[in-house]
């Protein structure tokens, strides 16, 4: 491991991009790594490694000895393998740009209009490359200390039929690279980012359009159908092989409760909680992570969240929305330091350990297929039927191209990334989306570290960002709000 960081030293830093979208090639720093995806043996058990005494760095404790997620100092800073074990449009277009014109807009369709046997060749080719282990040495030389590892129902196996997934392939590979992780002494939170019948009927859950999780004639037993899924993950992760580096899972991505209906949400979230303490035991397993489900935080005061150990996670993102978007960049940071800053504050106070494990330092939603395949962008004006455009002569054109960005735009991204981490880490931490993508440099950690507006070591800085720029993230009047 020594000898690979400091032969990463040496090279020069040209040859530093294992990230590089088009570089599967040399997707190592060492050129150790085979040149074509290394394919998982069908039946090969991958055994776990007994050694947890690695360390990231010095913020982070050694596999061996407890984060504490609660009350500790550490703080998760980690990314996403986003667009890996479930695709996405956005981060990997080249896997679908060929099908596009047939109609495939998600990973069901593509699945589907490639039929198993093709469907089975792509997908295991993208899971050899996509992540190796040169993703972990690059990730714990960055200062980051866990992974966010999205995964479908599917992974588990379990379809019924009509359902054109690709069954129980990416599970092996998802347990290989829990394996590097333990070797470099990082994290991983595995989560369920895609259950049946769809929770939120986006393109990342899987399949786009109707919501049939909680919702519809299959509803209700889709989201039955959920929860064995979440007690074998639980019982999986909690076996000594897996607890020290997998001491935190993501019970499900996203859930639309504003569509759904947040009670009906809640509900089932406390279903989830029930299952997946039935799996262990109260006080054991992995930590659980809540995604809010876009409700306010008040909604989950009926968990008891310090004594089942469950944490709730936001996803902050400006691009989405038109108010924030339209803000200039000063008022951008100001946002970052203090909204955010008191959410995760307030959070913390109110239901416990908060954690955001989505946000990017995009402030424009021109990423090609941001928004679903070729539905344009509001940036522009062509999304939707929005009336929105940023201004009257605002375009896309470059806005992807990192090598148009100037030094002060870089600037305002460094900026406005150290203050969102800094207001996520009045919480219990961050993980940036994404990892990588192949186009989209500012979805991409990467891309920013290469580029320049990301840091090249996350710990690398005091605290009080915010208030050296006058925007203090623990504002008084929402301390006493507590
Ligand atoms: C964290 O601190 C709180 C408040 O002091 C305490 O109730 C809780 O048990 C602690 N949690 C853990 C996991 O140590
Ligand atoms: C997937 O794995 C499950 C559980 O191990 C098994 O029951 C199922 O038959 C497998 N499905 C496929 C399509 O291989
Ligand atoms: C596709 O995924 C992107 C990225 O997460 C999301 O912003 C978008 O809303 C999705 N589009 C559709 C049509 O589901
Ligand atoms: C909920 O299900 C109904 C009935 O199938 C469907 O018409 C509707 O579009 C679904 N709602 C969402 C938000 O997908
Ligand atoms: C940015 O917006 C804020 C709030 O609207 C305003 O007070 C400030 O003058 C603006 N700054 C610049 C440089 O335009």
């Amino acid at each position: 491991m020594f000898l690979v960081i400091a032969a990463a030293i040496a090279v020069p830093l040209v040859l530093l991009k294992p990230w590089d979208k088009n570089n599967n090639e040399n997707n190592g720093l060492s050129g150790s790594e085979s040149a074509k995806p290394d394919l998982i043996t069908p039946g090969t058990t991958i055994t776990p490694s007994t050694d947890n005494s690695a360390q990231p760095n010095s913020y982070t404790p050694p596999l061996n000895q407890p984060f504490d997620y609660a009350n500790g100092t550490a703080k998760m800073r980690g990314v996403n393998l986003g667009g890996w074990l479930v695709l996405e449009p956005f981060i990997t277009p080249s896997l679908f740009d060929p099908y596009i014109m047939d109609g495939v807009v998600d990973e069901w369709t593509l699945c589907e209009h490639l039929g198993p046997d093709a469907a089975r060749k792509l997908l295991e080719d993208h899971y050899a490359s996509w992540v190796t282990e040169d993703t972990f040495v690059q990730i714990k030389k960055l200062g980051l200390n866990h992974v966010r590892v999205p995964i479908g129902f599917w992974a588990m196996g379990g379809l019924v039929l009509g359902e054109p997934y690709v069954a129980n392939i990416s599970w092996n590979y998802l347990l290989r690279a829990i394996e590097w992780a333990r070797k470099h002494g990082i994290r991983v939170m595995v989560e369920l980012h895609g259950a049946p019948g769809s929770q939120n009927g986006w393109n990342h859950s899987g399949r786009v359009g109707q919501i049939r999780w909680l919702n519809g004639t299959d509803g209700v037993l889709n989201a039955q159908r959920t929860l064995p899924y979440l007690q074998q993950m639980t019982a999986f992760f909690s076996g000594s092989a897996y607890t020290h580096v997998s001491p935190v899972m993501g019970i499900l991505n996203e859930p639309a409760g504003f569509l759904i209906g947040g009670e009906a949400v809640v509900n089932w979230y406390k279903q989830a909680v029930a299952a997946i303490r039935q799996a262990t035991g109260l006080g054991k397993g992995p930590w659980a992570v809540l995604h809010d489900g876009f409700l306010s935080v008040d909604a989950f005061s009926g968990f008891k969240a310090q004594t089942d150990r469950l944490m709730i996670d936001s996803h902050l993102y400006i691009m989405f929305t038109e108010d924030l978007m339209s803000l200039n960049q000063t008022a951008q940071v100001k946002f970052a330091c203090q909204s955010w800053g008191s959410l995760a504050t307030t959070s913390t106070k109110t239901f416990g350990p908060t954690m955001v494990g989505e946000f990017s330092v995009a402030v424009n939603d021109c990423a090609t297929y941001l928004n679903g395949i070729n539905v344009g962008a509001r940036w522009d004006g062509t999304f939707g039927n929005s009336a929105y455009r940023h201004s009257p002569d605002s375009t896309c054109a470059g806005k992807n191209d990192a090598s148009t960005y100037t030094a002060e735009y870089k600037t305002f991204l460094k900026q406005f990334f150290l203050a969102q981490i800094e207001a996520f880490e009045q919480g219990a931490g961050w993980f940036y989306w994404n990892f990588k993508t192949e186009s989209n440099p500012l979805w991409s950690y990467f891309d920013g570290v290469e580029g320049g507006w990301l840091p090249e070591d996350a710990n690398d800085r005091g605290p009080g960002y915010c208030t050296s720029l006058g925007y203090p993230v623990n504002l008084p009047s929402v301390d006493e709000s507590g």
